[in-house]
């Protein structure tokens, strides 16, 4: 796949309900009593690996295949069944984990070779000081889980991860006492507030949260906004390609999720947000972007979880940005779907673009004129592929993407929403 450069980029838009929330939905939804009608549930490969798990875990889901579910709970303790295929998805890997640790039976979780090459250790081991009974092949997938009697424990985990975090609440569900995962630094919080939505009682402190184990959850409905990192792609497209005005709607605006805009901000981006309301829970509104030219910036440890899935795209604003940017503390982008700190810093290399890897970030010295252009690698990740394409709107020559199609793990319908706002 070839995207080739755009004069501007203009028009108005809505992206897939969030990814995060959309996960959550189905997993709270299928252990809780009654029915959970989920509304602007976004669809792609890995939501469709939820949705498949939820089932074969046994509970039923009515769904006309457009963005709104019905999911028919088995209660909290309800979950039966033998094999999970979580394909890409390291969330449903990780929070089932956490849900699976109390139910009756054995449960063996598997996944692409992506995801296989993942860590889980580090969520099997918590749960195990619990009580779980959890083995891992070398630590990663496939996995085998025999629910057990757990007992809650107070956790601080040595990396920021939200994923995690969730698993460790999840399993507290099912445990004896209040479950605490300490945070030193805040990571997305959706599960949190969905839980409370479900009737659970959550403790919020400053820097640690916990959970008492309920007796049922009830979640009617979850009305899901659309994705902030599905918006992401769009944001730096509109502020690195000259003369663009966009408008996209209803987006997830949690500020644990929108580091990004804090990033563009100091940058010198021109992003608006108007019509803000609330999604349950959550936050949403509509963002207003415009083309703007940039200065370097440098984003460390404790930004790093409020725009961890962003960060591939913060090295295309570099690019473009007057002098060197950096990004430390992220090691992390090590272990997701693929080693993203390789591939970013290979993929500008390809288009021209002057990148270094650290071992826990890079740099990136930017020129506020377009890169050349060239092939970029996906290595598979949707993530990569959606830097390509955005690369190749800003860009003089295009960009050739190498494995366009992964961009449907999150975003089955990105190049045709990228193809009616990009003018030639
Ligand atoms: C996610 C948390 C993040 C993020 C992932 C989705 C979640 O992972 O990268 O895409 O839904 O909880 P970590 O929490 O492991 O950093």
């Amino acid at each position: 796949m070839k995207v080739e450069p755009a004069a501007a980029l203009d028009g108005h838009l809505a992206v897939p309900g969030d990814k995060s929330i959309s996960h959550r939905a189905l997993l709270l939804g299928a252990v809780s009593d009654g029915e959970t009608d989920v509304r602007g549930f976004g669809r792609s490969a890995d939501t469709e690996s939820t949705l498949a798990a939820v089932r074969a875990l046994g509970a039923r889901v009515d769904d006309d295949g457009g963005d709104r579910l019905t999911v028919h709970g088995v209660g909290l303790r309800g979950l039966r069944g033998g094999e999970i295929d979580c394909g890409n998805a390291g969330t449903l890997a990780r929070l089932v984990t956490g849900l699976l640790a109390f139910q009756d039976g054995t449960f063996t979780l598997s996944g692409d070779e992506s995801l296989s090459a993942r860590p889980m250790e580090r969520v099997a081991g918590p749960l195990r000081r619990m009580g779980a009974k959890i083995e891992t092949t070398d630590g990663r997938l496939p996995l085998t889980i025999t629910g057990a009697e757990l007992t809650a424990i107070e956790y601080a985990p040595e990396v920021a991860s939200a994923q995690l975090k969730s698993a460790v609440l999840l399993a507290g569900l099912g445990a004896r006492g209040r479950t605490t995962v300490i945070e030193q630094r805040p990571t997305r919080d959706h599960t949190e507030l969905l839980l409370r939505d479900a009737g659970v009682r959550v403790i919020v402190r400053p820097t640690s949260v916990s959970v008492d184990p309920p007796e049922r959850l009830r979640l009617p409905a979850v009305d899901v906004p659309g994705d902030f990192s599905s918006a992401a792609p769009f944001i730096v497209a509109a502020t690195i390609v000259p003369e663009s005005r966009i408008t996209i709607h209803d987006v997830n605006l949690n500020p644990r999720r929108t580091g990004l805009l804090d990033v563009l901000d100091r940058m010198g981006g021109r992003v608006g947000v108007v019509a803000r309301r609330r999604a349950g829970a959550e936050q949403a509104g509509d963002l207003e972007v415009r083309s703007a030219e940039l200065t370097a910036t440098e984003i460390g440890a404790d930004e790093v979880p409020l725009l961890v899935d962003e960060l591939p795209l913060f090295a295309l604003l570099a690019a473009h940005a007057r002098g060197e940017s950096r990004v430390t503390g992220a090691a992390e982008l090590r272990v997701k779907e693929t080693d993203r700190i390789d591939a970013v810093v290979d993929g500008l290399r390809a288009i021209g673009v002057r990148a270094h890897g650290l071992p826990d970030g890079f740099s990136v010295t930017g020129v506020p004129a377009r890169p050349r252009g060239g092939r970029v690698d996906s290595r598979g990740d949707h993530r990569i592929a959606m830097l390509g394409a955005v690369a190749g709107l800003a860009s003089r020559e295009g960009v050739e993407i190498e494995d366009a199609a992964s961009v449907a793990v999150s975003f089955p319908g990105f190049f045709d929403l990228l193809g009616e706002i990009a003018q030639r």
